[in-house]
């Protein structure tokens, strides 16, 4: 038993301007806003427009936003991890060349490709690190520029997807009632044949061939993957529940990955939560995979207080999908 729990201490984040309106999107494909608000539950998005840049952008702006608001040197940082899909490039790690950016010179770190589940893959990590004494100040980023990736001409997908990055801090405490408490993570790799990006790896390169068939976007079995993701966010989040004796009303809030309103909606009610406890604000931002949860927090940071009970709770590509109880430890003035 560690001696230390993991906590964030700071959280910022960084948007693109542009908006990419469900009207817009119907300009595009045939589809409709209402279509769009009943199925999944997404009005916009933020889309990074320019060229030349890629998540490592998005990342190092909210890196640097989250140094400034926590008054952190960059280098007084120890590790850096960024959980993300969409990486500027198959290599060097997206997280090196945010640490390039930002000027953190003291730090090493890595990228997690753990699907949407990307920020409890790698915050389960952080806090891996943070409880053996092996870093102190470790900044845990998640992003996506999920439009790279996104075949506008497929209206099953590009209504879903948005572009945002989220930095955390996240340092250790020896006030063992804060902090993360717990996690349940699993994967099952029968997820590859309904929700992947096909080329661009080591199986299939990219050929004329591949971009020809649009290979090089995202491809889901949008029925498939609701149904598992409806069973497992809901059965982690009541095991999690059940594992730590928490009764609904024990619960502050849960923070659920932004896929699909009617997933969140199903989650919730399993888990028996009243509508005021569930934080959502897939309307406005749409799925950014791992970053969506992160995402809520910074967007609800100041609904939170020190020792509230959250849960946070996801599933994405892979399958992965897991449950994390986790308690607040500041307020917000
Ligand atoms: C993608 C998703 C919203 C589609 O909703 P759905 O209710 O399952 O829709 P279906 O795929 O059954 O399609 C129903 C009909 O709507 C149509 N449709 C699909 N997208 C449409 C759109 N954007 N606008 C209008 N019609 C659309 C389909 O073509 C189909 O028409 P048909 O019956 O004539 O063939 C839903 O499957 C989903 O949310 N899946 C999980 C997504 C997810 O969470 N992914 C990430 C996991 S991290």
């Amino acid at each position: 038993m560690s001696n230390k729990k993991a906590i964030i201490t700071g959280i910022e984040a960084f948007l693109p301007e542009y908006i990419l309106t469900n009207d817009e999107i119907s300009t595009m494909v045939e589809t409709t806003d209402e279509w769009i608000m009943s199925r999944i539950g997404v009005k916009e998005r933020r889309i990074l427009k320019e060229d030349g840049l890629g998540t490592s952008h998005l990342g190092a702006e909210a890196v640097k936003k989250l140094l400034a608001k926590t008054g952190t040197k960059p280098e007084e940082i120890d590790i850096v991890l960024c959980a993300t899909v969409t990486p500027d490039m198959m290599f060097p790690a997206t997280a090196n060349i945010i640490c390039d950016k930002v000027g953190i010179v003291n730090a090493w770190g890595y990228d997690i490709n753990a699907g949407c589940s990307g920020f409890l893959f790698s915050f389960a990590t952080v806090a891996s690190f943070i409880e053996s004494g092996l870093a102190k100040k470790v900044v845990l980023v998640t992003g996506e520029r999920m439009s790279s990736i996104t075949n506008y001409q497929d209206r099953t997908t590009c209504p879903l997807f948005g572009d945002a990055a989220v930095a955390m801090l996240i340092e250790p405490t020896e006030d063992l009632s804060l902090g993360l408490q717990d996690s349940i993570l699993h994967v099952d790799g029968i997820g590859r044949q309904f929700l992947y990006q096909k080329a661009g790896g080591s199986m299939y390169p990219a050929t004329e061939e591949t971009v020809k068939n649009r290979e090089h976007f995202i491809y889901q079995d949008g029925q498939v993957v609701f149904k598992y993701a409806v069973s497992r966010m809901a059965d982690v989040s009541v095991e999690m529940m059940e594992k730590h004796n928490l009764k609904a009303e024990d619960i502050a809030f849960l923070i659920p990955h932004q896929a699909n309103m009617r997933i969140i909606e199903a989650t919730g009610r399993r888990m028996g939560l009243t509508k005021e406890k569930i934080l959502i604000n897939i309307e406005k931002f749409g799925n950014t995979a791992g970053t969506s949860i992160p995402l809520v927090l910074w967007e609800f940071e100041k609904k939170m207080k020190k020792g509230d009970t959250l849960i946070f709770s996801a599933f994405g590509a892979g399958f992965t999908w897991g449950a994390m109880y986790y308690k607040w430890s500041y307020d917000t003035k």
